[in-house]
């Protein structure tokens, strides 16, 4: 049985163990970014492992639970660790937080994710809201899906706007999808800048493919981790992306609440 069959009992299991119905939003945390659960209020840390049909995750930087709490009083469920392509998880597994969106039906979707940059005039530590993807593997989507448009340019001005307005100077650009987990070659970067990508990374695309598809209101924001292969001559590793994330934790946690109050 493939995932969406289980989407019923998952969310049985969800709503027993105390997951609100209808949150304001549901907030996917990429690598690093996990301490934003220090801000969910009156929480709950619900491990994958306790869910039926939950994948367990096997990345560093990524804990593997789901966190069900308050932020200034607005109910919200946080994904803290998430479902990569290259760990071997089908294309709906690695979709799952916005099965569980669409179903308890959260007013807005926040996807974050750590990624390397393609566009030099970024720097490591730059926030940048993503306006656009690509896929590099343009057959990700299973068949017999419905057909629909790609749709979350519409909400990338007003997530720059509630940024600025914290004083968070964000970049707003196209992230192109890789499988991984093996980090992209100086030529396939070089390539990916000639067609106009601007970051590098591992997940998230399918998330903002199935949240285009069912209608969910979404923002996206990439934390610039590293510079992708071939842009300076560091080698690349997964401790620059803890590090980078440590740099601006607090501004994405408090972008990250602004958006639940205000999207
Ligand atoms: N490439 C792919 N994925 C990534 C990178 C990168 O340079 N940095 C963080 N995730």
């Amino acid at each position: 049985m493939s995932l969406p069959d289980h989407l019923e009992e998952i969310t049985a299991s969800l709503l027993e163990k105390g997951v609100a119905e209808a949150p304001e939003a549901v907030i996917i945390l990429g690598s690093g970014l996990g301490s934003f659960s220090n801000y969910i209020e009156n929480s709950t840390h619900i491990p994958y492992s306790s869910i039926p049909h939950f994948p367990a995750t096997s990345v560093q930087g990524h804990s593997g639970e789901l966190i069900t709490g308050e932020i200034e009083g607005h109910p919200i469920i946080a994904f803290s660790g998430r479902f990569h392509h290259y760990e071997g998880f089908t294309f709906e597994q690695t979709a799952l937080p916005v099965y569980v969106a669409d179903i308890l039906e959260a007013e807005k979707l926040i996807i974050s994710n750590a990624a390397g940059a393609i566009n030099t005039a970024f720097n490591v530590g730059d926030l940048m809201v993503i306006e656009d993807v690509m896929r590099q593997n343009f057959r990700i989507t299973p068949r017999g899906k419905s057909r629909f448009r790609y749709s979350h340019y519409q909400w990338v001005d007003t997530v720059r706007e509630l940024a600025a307005k914290l004083g968070i100077a964000t970049r707003q650009g196209t992230y192109i999808y890789v499988k991984g987990p093996n980090y992209e070659t100086k030529a396939e970067i070089q390539a990916f800048r000639t067609i106009g990508a601007d970051a590098v990374g591992m997940s998230t695309v399918p998330e903002l493919m199935e949240a285009a598809r069912l209608g969910i209101k979404t923002a996206a924001i990439s934390l610039i981790s590293n510079m992708a292969a071939g842009v300076t001559d560091g080698k690349l590793n997964h401790d620059e992306v803890t590090e980078a994330a440590d740099l601006r934790k607090d501004d994405f946690s408090n972008l990250v609440q602004k958006l639940i109050k205000e999207l």
